[in-house]
């Protein structure tokens, strides 16, 4: 008998490891935790026919509310029990007071860990050693402007760290009224876009007027879907530059960049950069000829898979379409897809 925590990854269904895979089918009752994170894109009925597994949601009453007579008690009459938590379990801090209470009840707990948000924004090219505190950007209500996260940022700031922001996610949440009156009817879900996240970090910068970071000189990164190949975004930029990117579905995330960079985060940065990931700007003088164009835009070498990603995230496409919005995005698969669905 035990409880099983075991991370799923960050792509999709085919993220767990072969251990959490195995355990998942020996056990006896399976739960997913449905309110720190999503797979994006990934439907329920996909992870169980994957898994050959019956999966019950677990929401944060369950988890928080419900842990004792839904998981502990039927650990304690012999049975596994698994809660699978998206990214790494301990990810989110949430998890800790599970562990805690099993421990005190002497149910053993075994965790099988998985990648993270954590460590998969170092696909962004800022090392990891170099980030200070993570902060929560939560959503802002009418009269609830929180501004902690500001007092983070700049201790960050000030020690030459990154920041990271895990942005809000709001699941099963019921409105003030609802709350007050006891109703449970709840509000659609929303997941914190990093234009929304943008918007409130101005706003507290104004509010604050601290000079913690320049809305038109900091350096920060987008990313989004981060570890799903086909639909990962990561866009470096100011707050300004990136107030006019669309990132797409959820999960989003955001960074403060550090004011000095290493050299070779520097590099890496480039190719994510606003200006890089432009599509390159149409030379409408008399003097370049159409031929000149054309061998200009055939210097980019396109990758063979990513040639492959392209046509299989885009139904009907032929090769050389693919081929050819790739060279215009300069091996961007995210803008090449964005591009050839505008088209059909
Ligand atoms: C509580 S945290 C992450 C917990 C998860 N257990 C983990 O280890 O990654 C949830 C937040 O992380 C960020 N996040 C998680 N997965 C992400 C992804 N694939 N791409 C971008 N951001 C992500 C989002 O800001 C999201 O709101």
């Amino acid at each position: 008998m035990a409880l099983y925590l075991i991370g799923l990854g960050l792509g999709d269904e085919k993220d767990i490891t072969v251990k959490g895979l195995e355990i998942v089918r020996q056990c006896d009752e399976v739960f997913l935790e449905a309110y720190t994170s999503i797979l994006p894109g990934i439907q329920l009925e996909k992870l169980e026919q994957f898994y050959q597994k019956k999966i019950q949601l677990a929401d944060r009453e369950l988890v928080e509310q419900g842990c004792e007579s839904k998981f502990l008690h039927v650990v304690q009459q012999g049975k596994k029990v698994a809660l699978l938590v998206v990214g790494d379990p301990f990810g989110a801090t949430t998890h800790s007071d599970l562990v805690v209470r099993a421990k005190q009840l002497s149910i053993p707990v075994k965790i099988i860990h998985n990648a993270s948000i954590m460590n998969a924004i170092g696909a962004t090219g800022l090392q990891l050693y170099q980030f200070g505190y993570t902060v929560s950007i939560v959503f802002f209500e009418k009269n609830w402007r929180p501004d902690s996260c500001y007092d983070r940022i700049k201790m960050n700031r000030k020690n030459g760290l990154h920041t990271l922001c895990l942005l809000d996610i709001k699941v099963k949440e019921q409105s003030a009224e609802n709350l007050v009156r006891n109703v449970k009817q709840y509000e659609p879900p929303r997941f914190m876009t990093v234009n929304q996240c943008i918007s409130q970090l101005i706003e507290l910068e104004q509010t604050r007027q601290e000079n913690v970071y320049d809305p038109n000189k900091t350096m920060c990164i987008g990313c989004a879907r981060l570890g799903n190949w086909e639909n990962e975004l990561i866009v470096a930029g100011t707050m300004n530059e990136l107030l006019q990117v669309d990132f797409g579905t959820p999960l989003h995330s955001f960074i403060i960049c550090a004011e000095q960079l290493h050299d070779l985060e520097k590099e890496f940065l480039h190719f994510s950069s606003v200006e890089y990931l432009k599509p390159p700007k149409v030379n409408t003088s008399s003097s370049s000829t159409q031929e000149e164009e054309e061998e200009e835009e055939e210097e980019f070498e396109v990758d063979a898979q990513d040639i492959k990603l392209v046509m299989s995230s885009v139904p009907g496409v032929s090769r050389d379409s693919a081929i050819a919005a790739l060279r215009k995005h300069r091996g961007d698969i995210m803008l090449s897809i964005k591009l050839l669905k505008g088209q059909q």
